[in-house]
């Protein structure tokens, strides 16, 4: 029939624009991230779209324009205006939800225009999704951008099977309830079939919210909800813990372009006895100052060598436009001059800070040249480095520190696993793990690159759908 069977409605678009081509059409190249690989198979076999943001502001009036194929599934951006970036992205999204669901790190702002331009995009969203998916088609909604898109794509299309998937945490109750407008946001999501989170606590707390604040009460993992046409209808709520394409990244992790690069850039970086690293987006949420603060101690301590040991700290850009994130980078470093004023000598930076964001290939090799990988978020959905790391060390070696606040933490048992507001334990677990002996790595590496190998992002992908469409199991394939 008319239109696409699995529609699939993100905040970005499965694509980064590459320019212009000569005859002045947009070029455009696959963003990083797994999400897309994961569907890709799905998309193609059952007429795929996809629904996203370009990235830029665009005029108002562009609502939505020009869809186009690539990749073999059909592509549908969304057009923000100005405002609407300050207000829907930058503002609700950024400034209010984000701090919000990862436990009020930094202190959430709201503003009711915020709000207002939330639940315009949001329609917006949810128009252009109605408008592809073909009679009875999955839609799957994801991330907190987008929480009101569930309902309001109901109300227009009762015929579609609705999944959500929240990609961060979701709060405890006493933590959502600030929240002017946590009805709405409950009723939004609510207008979904299934509902994924990360970690069961999530799922739990989202079901103690719909109790709290609606007086829904849960049954096995479920509320009743009545529909418009006076029927009950019952959303399932659960975990999905999300992951990477660990084949395509033990694949590249073993070209020997990657290797070489991997023993460059431990030549580039001096021959260190140790190479520590940590890859973050430039989040509050990162611990990455925590991080700072107990490689310093060690240092001043004398338990680690200046001489012999280099954190690399990739920081990648993000958010640069919101306040909180400004304020973060200053900090950071500042922090990363004192460490290095204090430890460095001529020549020799003991922290490698780097505000860029590199490509996979880069990614791999800096993975494999670390001896330890520092993970210490405060709050993390699931921290997916983490899983990078894993599936690059084919070598077996390596240690990962792991911050217990991340839903990595869940699956990964044999990480060094740590809480970062504990400055000594922090520095404990990083000297455990740069004097660990290569058969304890061994050991430890091994049963989590089991666990990698068998929870990939093919293997999510498929059980959510499965749970949420059991006839399209078999269309998925499950990694
Ligand atoms: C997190 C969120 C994603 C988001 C990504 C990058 O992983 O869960 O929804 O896309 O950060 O952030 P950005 O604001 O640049 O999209």
């Amino acid at each position: 029939g008319e239109g696409y069977d699995v529609v699939v409605v993100a905040n970005r678009l499965p694509v980064d624009r590459d320019g212009t081509g000569a005859d002045g059409s947009p070029r455009w190249k696959r963003s990083p991230g797994g999400l897309v690989t994961a569907l890709e198979p799905v998309m193609q076999s059952q007429e795929g779209a996809w629904v996203g943001w370009s990235g830029a502001p665009s005029s108002a009036e562009d609502d939505v324009t020009d869809a186009f194929d690539w990749g073999g599934m059909h592509l549908v951006p969304v057009g923000l205006s100005a405002d609407e970036v300050a207000g829907f992205y930058e503002g609700f999204s950024n400034g209010t939800l984000w701090p919000l669901y990862h436990d009020v790190i930094v202190a959430p702002e709201y503003h009711r225009t915020w709000w207002e331009h939330y639940v315009a995009v949001n329609e917006r969203f949810a128009a252009a999704a109605a408008a592809v998916a073909s009679d009875g088609a999955v839609v799957w909604v994801q991330d907190y951008q987008l929480q009101l898109v569930p309902a309001m794509l109901r109300a227009a299309r009762p015929d579609l099977r609705i999944g959500f998937f929240n990609h961060i945490p979701f709060p405890p109750y006493e933590i959502f309830a600030q929240m002017p407008w946590r009805r709405q946001v409950l009723e939004g999501l609510l207008g979904a079939d299934l509902l994924g989170f990360q970690r069961p606590s999530d799922a739990q707390n989202f079901l103690r919210a719909c109790r709290r604040s609606l007086g829904l009460v849960p049954r096995q993992q479920a509320v009743e909800v009545g529909g418009a046409d006076g029927t009950r209808r019952r959303v399932r709520a659960a975990a999905f813990p999300i992951s990477i394409d660990t084949a395509a990244m033990d694949a590249l992790a073993r070209t020997e372009a990657v290797r070489q690069r991997a023993r460059e850039i431990r030549t580039d970086l001096g021959d260190p006895d140790t190479v520590i690293l940590g890859v973050d987006r430039l989040d509050y949420t990162k611990g990455i100052g925590h991080r700072l603060k107990a490689f310093a101690e060690l240092l001043d301590d004398g338990l680690l060598a200046a001489d012999d040991t280099v954190l690399v700290q990739v920081a990648t850009p993000s958010r640069e436009r919101v306040e909180q994130y400004r304020l973060l980078r200053e900090d950071i470093e500042l922090q990363v001059g004192r460490v290095n004023g204090a430890h460095g000598r001529l020549g020799h930076s003991v922290v490698q800070y780097l505000h860029h964001s590199y490509g996979r290939e880069e990614m791999a090799a800096m993975f494999q040249a670390a001896d330890v990988m520092l993970v210490t978020s405060l709050r993390d959905g699931m921290n997916l480095v983490a899983k990078e790391y894993v599936a690059s060390r084919h070598d077996e070696q390596g240690a990962l520190v792991l911050s217990e606040f991340t839903g990595a933490a869940d699956e990964l048992g044999q990480a060094v696993h740590v809480n970062p507001h504990d400055i000594d334990g922090l520095k404990a677990a990083v000297v455990q793990a740069v004097v660990m002996s290569p058969r304890e790595q061994r050991r430890r590496m091994r049963s989590m690159r089991r666990r990698v190998g068998e929870h990939d992002v093919q293997r999510w992908a498929h059980d959510f759908l499965a749970a949420l469409r059991p006839d399209l199991a078999d269309e998925v394939p499950a990694g």
